[in-house]
C-alpha cells in the first residue's frame, strides 16, 4: 500500500465546502492539523467559531464521508473542536425583516451611490425600505437623498428622516455642519450599535445598511454588531482586478454573514450624449467572472454622469431618470438582490 501524504489528504478536505459558503474548509483555515500513520490512518483536526451549533457537526460528517471515499485511507478520525458561544449573534431588530449590507474593499467606488439608488429601487419594487447610514468617517446618504431635516424624538428613540419614500437615519443628521467624525473603535461600535437599535425604523421590508469602507477590524465588529442578512459588495473592475474585492468578500465571510453578491460599479460608460455603451474596462469583467463564479454578479452599473450629478444634488437617479440605463441597471439590482434575500 502506497504511503499516504499530507498533501493528499489536504486535496481532498479541500473538495469539503463550508456550510453556506462557495469556499472550502481549508481556505476557511479550520484545518488546524492533519497526522497519518503509518497504515494510512488519519486524524484531521479541525477547529472553527461559529454562532451555528449545527455547523460543526456537518463539516464532521463532511470531512468523514469525504476521506473515507477516497481510496488508499485507512481509519479516519476527524477532532473537531468548536466554539459556537464566542459571539453572541447580535438582536435582531423587531419589525425589520431583513437587514442588508453595502460594503466594499476601499472608498470611493460608489458605494453610497449603490445603496441609495437600490434603496429607492427596492422602495419602488414595492418593498418597505430603510437605509442606514453607517458609514461614520463619510456620511454621505443624506446628502444623496437631500435631506436636511433633523431627526426627532419619539420615546427615546430616533424618529428615521423620510425621503422619496424610504426612511433614513445617518450621523451626518445628528453632527453640526461639516465637523469631521472621528471616532476610535469601541466608540464606534457603540454608536452604531445604539445607531441602529435605537431608531423607530417601524416595519420594514429590507433595512439597508452603508458600511464604511475598507475591511479592517472596524469594519469586521460593525458587521457583527447588526444582526445582517446578508452582504453585498460593491467594487470596480480595477479592484476586482487588485484582489480589493477579495478582502471585501473575506470580511463577511470571516463573520458568517451570506454574501447576495457582487455590483460591478463604474462596470462600462455610457455616453451621455449619444447614448453608446463603451466597454472601457474590456467586455465580460463581470466582477471577474464573479471573482470566477465564488459568488453571484448582482448587477453591472455603468459610469455615467447623470449619476454622479443625481448624487450632488440630492436625488437619486432612479427617480429622476427611471428609463435611462443606470437607472434600469440599478433596478436590476435591486430586483436580483431581493431574489436572493428571499432564498
Ligand atoms: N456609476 C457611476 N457613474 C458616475 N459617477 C459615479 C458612479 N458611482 C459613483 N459615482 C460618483 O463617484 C463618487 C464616489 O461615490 P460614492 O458613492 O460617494 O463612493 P463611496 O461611498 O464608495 O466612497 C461620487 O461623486 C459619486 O457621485
Ligand atoms: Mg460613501
Amino acid at each position: 500500500m502506497a504511503q499516504l501524504t499530507e498533501d493528499r489528504v489536504r486535496e481532498v478536505l479541500q473538495t469539503v465546502k463550508f456550510p453556506g459558503f462557495s469556499r472550502d474548509i481549508v481556505s476557511f483555515g479550520i484545518v488546524k492539523s492533519i497526522a497519518i500513520t503509518s497504515s494510512n490512518d488519519v486524524t484531521v483536526a479541525l477547529h472553527l467559531a461559529t454562532r451555528e451549533a449545527a455547523v460543526p457537526a456537518q463539516i464532521e460528517r463532511d470531512v468523514t464521508a469525504a476521506l473515507r471515499q477516497c481510496g488508499g485511507i485507512g481509519r479516519v478520525t476527524v477532532q473537531m473542536t468548536a466554539t459556537t458561544t464566542d459571539a453572541p449573534a447580535p438582536p435582531g431588530i423587531p419589525g425589520v425583516k431583513a437587514i442588508i449590507a453595502v460594503g466594499s474593499g476601499k472608498g470611493g467606488v460608489g458605494k453610497s451611490t449603490v445603496a441609495v439608488n437600490l434603496a429607492v429601487a427596492l422602495h419602488q419594487l414595492g418593498r418597505q425600505v430603510g437605509l442606514l447610514d453607517a458609514d461614520i468617517y463619510g456620511p454621505s446618504v443624506p446628502k444623496m437623498l437631500g435631506a436636511t431635516d433633523r431627526p426627532t424624538v419619539t420615546d427615546d428613540k430616533l424618529d428615521p428622516v423620510e425621503k422619496f419614500g424610504i426612511k433614513m437615519m445617518s450621523m451626518a443628521l445628528l453632527i453640526d455642519g461639516d465637523a469631521p467624525v472621528i471616532w476610535r473603535g469601541p466608540m464606534i461600535m457603540k454608536a452604531i450599535q445604539q445607531f441602529s437599535h435605537a431608531v423607530n425604523w417601524g416595519a420594514l421590508d429590507v433595512l439597508v445598511v452603508d458600511l464604511p469602507p475598507g475591511t479592517g477590524d472596524a469594519q469586521l465588529s460593525l458587521v457583527q454588531t447588526i444582526a445582517l442578512d446578508g452582504g453585498v459588495i460593491v467594487t470596480t473592475p480595477q479592484d476586482v482586478a487588485l484582489a480589493v474585492a477579495r478582502r471585501g468578500i473575506q470580511m463577511f465571510e470571516k463573520v458568517n454573514v451570506r454574501i447576495l453578491g457582487l455590483i460591478e460599479n463604474m462596470s462600462y460608460y455610457v455616453c451621455p450624449h449619444c447614448r453608446q455603451r463603451d466597454d472601457v474596462f474590456g467586455h465580460g469583467g463581470g466582477g471577474a467572472e464573479a471573482i470566477r463564479r465564488g459568488v453571484p454578479l448582482l448587477g453591472e452599473i455603468p459610469l455615467f454622469t447623470g449619476i454622479r450629478e443625481c448624487g450632488d444634488n440630492g436625488e437619486p437617479i432612479v427617480l429622476t431618470a427611471p428609463a435611462s440605463e443606470p437607472a434600469q441597471a440599478f433596478l436590476r439590482c435591486a430586483e436580483t438582490v431581493w431574489q436572493q434575500i428571499q432564498k
